[in-house]
């Protein structure tokens, strides 16, 4: 029988998981499907009764359901919990299990790009507080990392997410970046700052360390004005797009019971499809 998955949002056409998963069924010659079902917020309910019926093995959830769906979830995994959104669903035995795979897809795109970057890395700096910089966070906990600064625009945005997550966690303003930037060895961007071209004026690239690693999780454009910025003062950089693909990787394993591979050929047709 064919084992099928799904990534559900609304809308939903913009999304490229089909042609991840597509890609990955096609390499791997599996009997499945995948694909994109554009779900109403008031359709979500009956959804997941179709997913209890055994329709689908399970799928991804994009925006506007992330946070949604926890509620309509059987269980939450303790890291989804903690991020506070679900984007992977897994159907096993009619209930409906939610995880969270992308502070798996922050740190397989860093582990692919940047082989080794833990190692020695004390401190790092995460720009934002939103869903993706909990996700971020999470991630940086995982591997130990021993101090994180989160800098936001807003102050208290920073404060409430850094109280509402256990771990080596700091909440600063933009302002205290002169002070901070000396001993970071990686720095993240998780807003959404760069996708129309926008850049941090308070962010003086020449104030951090030449080892540090900067990397955006803004994938339109690939090259964001940050990663230009420090590619220039000779920093090593990773884009955001590697992001997107491994987070996609657990879902597949899971439903499919293969662990796929972010192949450059599979970055590259899906880099194909984005606005340069
Ligand atoms: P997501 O959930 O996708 O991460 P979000 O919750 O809207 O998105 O979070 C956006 C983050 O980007 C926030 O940290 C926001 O800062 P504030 O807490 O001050 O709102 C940050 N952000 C968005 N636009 C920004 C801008 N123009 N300059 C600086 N920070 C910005």
């Amino acid at each position: 029988m064919t084992t099928k998955a799904f990534v559900i949002g609304h809308p939903i056409n913009h999304s490229r998981s089909p042609l991840i998963h597509g890609t990955w069924l096609k390499e791997h010659g599996i009997d499945g499907s995948y694909e994109a079902v554009d779900v109403a917020p008031g359709e979500l309910p009956a959804f997941f009764e179709r997913l209890r019926r055994g329709e689908f093995a399970g799928g991804n959830v994009t925006i506007p359901h992330k946070e949604a769906v926890f509620a309509l979830c059987d269980a939450v995994d303790p890291l989804a919990q903690t991020i506070g959104a679900v984007n992977t669903l897994v159907v096993e035995n009619g209930r409906v299990l939610g995880r969270n795979s992308d502070y798996l897809g922050f740190l397989g795109n860093l582990d692919a790009e940047a082989p080794g970057w833990p190692e020695q890395l004390e401190e790092a700096l995460v720009i934002g507080a939103g869903g993706a910089a909990r996700a971020v966070l999470v991630a940086l906990r995982e591997r130990g990392v021993g101090c994180i600064h989160v800098l936001n625009r807003t102050l208290g945005n920073a404060e409430a997410m850094v109280s509402q997550i256990e771990g080596p966690f700091e909440a600063h303003g933009f302002d205290a970046f002169p002070a901070l930037a000396a001993r970071a060895g990686l720095v993240v961007n998780t807003s959404s700052v760069g996708m129309h071209g926008g850049r941090f004026d308070w962010l003086d690239m020449g104030l951090l360390p030449q080892t540090a690693l900067v990397t955006d999780i803004v994938y339109t454009p690939l090259q964001t004005p940050l990663l230009i910025d420090a590619a220039r003062y000779g920093l090593k950089t990773v884009d955001g797009l590697g992001m997107l693909l491994h987070q996609a990787v657990p879902g597949f394993e899971a439903w499919f019971g293969v662990k796929p591979s972010v192949r450059p050929a599979l970055r590259q047709c899906i880099e194909a499809t984005l606005d340069h």
